[in-house]
């Protein structure tokens, strides 16, 4: 069964009344039980890191900062965005494999935690920045394995990538990167795959980014402050889908980490999970208003008010290899109409413009809204939403039963 729970169900009717549609609505309720989740899953090894590309909105950005010890940023942009939102710029790392020297300049000068160092370029410049400012920045380097296990929805290593400095190289890149001045290395962090729902492929990863931290450190006799790890945690997006069981996961990595901590070499040592949809992504749902239904040539069409314009990600278009619906329900108290399919398309003139096709729901008419599952992570901001001008999505913190518009992109659509 798709429905959500009949609360969710009345907020979301709710925050589309009171701020119209199409809109995200983030509960805050959701993100506190995952985590709590995560807390007794990985606690006794992880400090968490929010990766904020998932969802840079300013609103949830303050909520988390009272709630998630780091941030991960991946542009000069969300720097500036999450210190606006209460984040000091120390609880920062900044990833991201085209950094610009207006960049650096800003976060170093900033006093950002760490840098993450995805290459020589990067870490020559940094140290010339740095002593420019008198400054010895921490960074710790990211590593790209020769190996992702399979199970994984977006690979980054494992093959040629832009991302990090490639196993085979980092250990001379590491040498180099030791001896400028400007630059103190704090750790080693890897970020290799995500959106994986398997947790022996996640644990095996676990273990491969173990082994090379463990050869690293050893090799270049480093006791690093910070070993960041890329979780890799995927959520359920399609009908049929199982989520994760972090705890699972958990006593499946316990015997590495746990014999990791007792290392020696890493006893003084932060592990710290990066992870960015499975905090937020569950607690999203996208709403869109029905602005038409069309019989055609024997298929039944929704015609909403946003579509791939709001939420690239629910169309397939954003690193999907084949389109799958996402979950989807019908909001507001079932009356008991029969179910049927339905395809449901956006207001773009243009058919790759779909969020659904047959998708079960009871008879959808005029002015329903449709409420898309799993969107709290890569909407608005991975969304094309100024394409053909229609309202940018709104975006509603529900906290509790409370409601703030927190919009953050205004477009050139007409509203009302
Ligand atoms: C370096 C890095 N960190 C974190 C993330 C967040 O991933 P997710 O939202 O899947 O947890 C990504 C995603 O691409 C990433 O590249």
């Amino acid at each position: 069964m798709n429905r959500p729970e009949a609360d969710t169900d009345r907020i979301l009717a709710a925050a589309a009344d009171r701020f119209g549609t199409p809109a995200y609505v983030y509960l805050t309720d959701v993100i506190e039980a995952r985590l709590a989740a995560l807390e007794s899953a990985f606690g006794r090894w992880f400090r968490l890191s929010y990766a904020m590309k998932c969802n840079p909105n300013p609103a949830l950005l303050s909520w988390l900062a009272d709630r998630v010890p780091y941030i991960d940023v991946s542009s000069g942009g969300e720097f500036v965005l999450a210190t606006d939102a209460g984040w000091s710029p120390a609880r920062a790392s900044f990833t991201g494999p085209a950094k610009r020297e207006v960049e650096l300049q800003t976060v170093i000068r900033a006093g950002l935690g760490e840098l993450v160092i995805e290459s020589l370029r990067e870490a020559r410049l940094a140290d010339r920045i740095a002593g420019d400012l008198d400054r010895r920045q921490d960074v710790v380097i990211r590593i790209a394995p020769d190996r992702v296990p399979k199970g994984f929805g977006d690979q980054m290593a494992g093959r040629p990538s832009p991302f990090g400095i490639d196993i085979e190289e980092a250990p001379a890149a590491l040498t180099e990167i030791l001896a400028l001045p400007h630059l103190r290395v704090a750790g080693l962090h890897i970020y290799s795959g995500t959106q994986c729902l398997k947790s022996a492929a996640i644990v095996e990863n676990w273990g491969i980014f173990i082994g090379i931290f463990r050869a690293l450190c050893e090799t270049h006799d480093l006791r690093p402050d910070r070993l960041i790890f890329g979780s890799g945690l995927g959520i359920p997006y399609h009908p049929g889908d199982a989520a994760l069981d972090p705890d699972e996961v958990a006593a499946g990595a316990a015997p590495e980490l746990d014999a990791l901590k007792a290392d020696p070499r890493f006893s003084a040592t932060e592990l710290v999970l990066e992870l960015g949809r499975y905090l937020v992504g569950p607690a999203g749902y996208f709403v869109t208003r029905v602005i038409s239904t069309k019989d055609s040539r024997g298929a039944r069409i929704a015609i909403c008010d946003g579509g791939m314009n709001g939420h690239l990600a629910a169309s397939g278009h954003f690193g999907m290899v084949l389109r799958r619906n996402y979950v989807m329900h019908r909001v507001g108290e079932n009356d008991g109409a029969s179910e049927e399919k339905i395809d449901v398309s956006g207001p773009l003139c243009t058919s790759i413009d779909k969020l659904g096709t047959n998708v079960v729901l009871p008879r959808v008419e005029d002015g329903d809204l449709i409420a898309i599952h799993a969107s709290g992570a890569y909407g608005p901001t991975s969304s094309p939403v100024n394409f053909i001008s229609h309202p940018t999505p709104r975006e509603i913190m529900a906290e509790g039963g409370q409601l703030t518009d927190a919009t953050r992109i205004e477009g050139a659509g007409l509203r009302g």
